[in-house]
């Protein structure tokens, strides 16, 4: 698909870079209209809201503010109506306040919302009652449901999570207030499907931007150094994110560094770490000295989900708080040790009080049963949250 900026114009650009974890709809009778609606579409967010996010993280990259980046790991159509939104920004709020109080700074907010429809999967296929079922991969692709109809990747999903976004986006705004233009809330989501965020790059005032979200990461599958996400990111001015997994080596980070965040621009860049319990005391400390001594000021967050998810006995998708607490706290020492600031954390968080990850008042596996509601990976509800930030800062 063409985007409608001058991206086209260099043959180098991302649309002609290899890209993973992409649906197979491309010939699909409808992928063409949607891809020209999607074209023509209004942005969802301005450049000017994408600007005061770019401020407010160079702000946490000088180590004078915090970000707090919270929300589900898959968002569901179903929830795009205003009470919802109102639930998941009052949880976000009062975390970000519990968080303000412990560290005596500025908390920027940002939800995994209002976009966050694509989920890269670790295999194509999954069994579900002995049948073999293409992988749920987000609502903006398939449904959730077990059967094969719903699985069936339908680019007409794309207009759907547009529309959906946009009614949150204007049930979020009507939550900001006075400090709304130097701490959001703000949203962002991981920027996976490349049909639907090269459609909404827009050209803005110093520069072509992403106008689908403020925030936009790149998840730990997605970031090939020579692949089309890092180049797509690369070419917008929106501040942007990158999940950095446990396998991922100094040298690789510097060079996404140096893709990213060229001018060494203070807050342009966020690493998003998510190693896990086990690996990141060894794994992080040389990424840290490298990204310094090549003078990129990112903001560092840590996920520390996304490396701690264990399967119990009878196949649940799980995480230990106690695991997620000790990365968390590993992350924050292995920075201050280093004398930089530990920006804040990326959690998956449910507005309800599900039992998906256990620790706090979830006793042990036999209790995921009461209210395991996730469409992808176990959340964490609001008290455990707290538990977390109130035990990590
Ligand atoms: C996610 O944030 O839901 C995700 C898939 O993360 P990662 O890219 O870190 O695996
Ligand atoms: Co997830």
């Amino acid at each position: 698909m063409q985007p409608t900026t001058s991206l086209t114009a260099n043959p180098l650009t991302w649309d002609s870079l290899p890209a993973v974890q992409q649906p197979n709809w491309h010939d699909h009778s409808e992928y063409r209209r949607v891809s020209m609606e999607l074209a023509a579409a209004r942005p969802l967010v301005t450049e000017s809201e994408v600007g005061a996010a770019a401020r407010a993280l160079a702000e946490v990259a000088a180590g004078d503010a915090r970000a707090l980046q919270i929300g589900d790991c898959a968002e569901s159509f179903a929830d795009a109506y205003a009470p919802r939104t109102a639930a998941k920004v009052a949880v976000l709020n009062d975390l970000a306040d519990r968080f303000t109080k412990r560290v005596d700074q500025e908390v920027l907010r940002f939800g995994r919302m209002a976009g966050q429809y694509a989920k890269p999967r670790s295999s194509p296929f999954e069994v579900v009652s002995g049948v073999e079922l293409p992988a749920y991969r987000g609502d903006m692709v398939n449904a959730a449901a077990p059967n094969v109809f719903s699985r069936q990747h339908d680019p007409r999903r794309m207009l759907r999570g547009y529309e959906a976004s946009a009614d949150i986006l204007a049930d979020l705004r009507t939550h900001w207030d006075k400090d709304a233009a130097r701490r959001g809330p703000w949203v962002a989501h991981e920027a996976l499907l490349l049909d639907y965020e090269g459609a909404l790059v827009r050209s803005g005032r110093s520069g072509d931007y992403l106008s689908s979200t403020h925030f936009p990461w790149i998840g730990e599958r997605t970031r090939q150094l020579d692949h089309a996400h890092v180049a797509l990111l690369a070419s917008v001015t929106n501040p942007v994110g990158c999940k950095i997994g446990p396998t991922v080596s100094p040298a690789e980070v510097v060079e996404l560094c140096e893709l990213l965040d060229p001018e060494r621009t203070p807050g342009r860049l966020t690493l998003i770490v998510r190693m896990g319990v086990a690996a990141i005391a060894e794994a992080l400390p040389p990424i840290v000295h490298a990204v310094r001594r090549a003078g990129h000021l990112v903001v560092w967050l840590n996920d520390p989900c996304h490396g701690n998810t264990v399967k119990t006995d009878c196949g649940r998708k799980t995480r230990l708080l106690g695991d997620m607490i000790n990365e968390a706290t590993l992350f924050r020492n292995i920075l201050e040790s280093a004398h930089l600031h530990a920006g804040g954390l990326h959690l998956e968080v449910a507005a309800d009080d599900v039992t998906e990850c256990i620790g706090g008042s979830v006793a042990d596996a036999r209790a995921l049963g009461e209210r395991y509601e996730s469409l992808c990976d176990p959340r964490l509800n609001p008290d455990q949250a707290a538990e977390l930030i109130d035990t990590v800062f």
